[in-house]
């Protein structure tokens, strides 16, 4: 019998599971008292239903190059969350955000030129020389591992997070905590797959380097977006220039509704310590004892 660590970290088996939400009621403002919120965790759905197909796409490249049994089952089981949650937010957008006349505009439009075009096996259609294709696929595992840093440490973030206390409804709430949770279970993966295919650590700074402003523009971006559709908000606050508009986050972020910078720069750091774990970055038995009671979860079982 072999002796030889296995490449995957994850101690458990990851488990694929479908849900089922009911779209028909939530609010636009789906945290009652925090509109700034609302939109700043609602626009992730955009940027998930795109980013989370890149994600697929780009695992199902790296999978014949994988050796290793178990790390292959869970690349596997990511694939297939994933594709799972990827739809779950698609399916919000058609159900919830379109029935408000809420839609995606140039936020959605330059997500696919991200993740379609310029991240794409062949970027704006050219295929890369034959000596650089393995280093694009192992450049764009390590973007997915660096973004998965971010949406294990955002699941621990919203299980925490006390959305009831400004009043959330409770469909939207389960959509992103649920998500959340399956993130925190997956953790392991995507740095898993990018150490087994010779991913090192000068290259991790680098693309936290990348992935840190972009994640961050990009959720601006989107949150500016929703903004502007919402007769509500004041005008002049939606835009990434107005100072109107950092300082709104940062309130949200007070009362505890979504992170702001120094969070997400906190966390960049972690990843890039030389010991980073994911395993270690948060509890798979919080994650699961959500996932448990999740109502979308349970919906789908019964
Ligand atoms: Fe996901
Ligand atoms: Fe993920």
């Amino acid at each position: 019998m072999s002796t030889r660590p296995s490449a995957s970290s994850a101690p458990y088996d990851i488990v694929p599971r479908e849900v089922k939400f009911n779209w028909g009621d939530s609010p636009l403002h789906w945290l009652k008292d925090d509109a700034f919120a609302s939109h700043a965790v609602n626009e992730f759905s955009y940027l998930l239903t795109q980013g989370e197909k890149f994600f697929c796409r780009v695992f199902r490249e790296a999978l014949p190059l994988v050796k290793d049994k178990k790390l292959c089952a869970d690349v596997q089981a990511f694939i297939k969350q994933e594709a799972v949650h990827s739809r779950a937010h698609h399916d919000s957008i058609e159900g919830y955000l379109k029935r408000l006349g809420i839609g995606g505009g140039d936020f959605e439009r330059n997500n696919a030129v991200l993740f379609d075009q310029l991240l794409s096996a062949e970027p704006f259609g050219r295929k890369p020389p034959r000596f650089l294709q393995k280093q694009w696929l192992v450049f764009r595992v390590g973007a997915v591992a660096a973004i998965e840093h971010f949406t294990s440490a955002l699941g621990v973030y919203i299980l925490d997070a006390n959305w009831e206390g400004s009043g959330a409804d409770p469909v939207v709430a389960d959509l992103f905590r649920w998500h959340g949770a399956e993130e925190i279970e997956h953790r392991t993966v995507a740095y898993d797959l990018y150490r087994h295919l010779g991913g090192r650590w000068p290259l991790r700074t680098l693309l936290m380097a990348i992935v840190l402003p972009t994640l961050v523009l990009r959720m601006g971006a989107g949150t500016v977006e929703l903004m502007r559709q919402d007769p509500s908000m004041k005008k002049k606050n939606a835009s990434l220039m107005s100072p109107g508009f950092w300082y709104a986050w940062r309130q949200a972020a007070v009362r505890g509704n979504v992170p702001d910078i120094v969070w997400f720069t906190f966390h960049s750091l972690r990843f890039v310590r030389p010991g980073y774990e994911p395993l270690h970055e948060a509890s798979t038995e919080q994650a699961l004892a959500y996932i448990n009671s999740s109502p979308a979860v349970l919906a789908h079982q019964h």
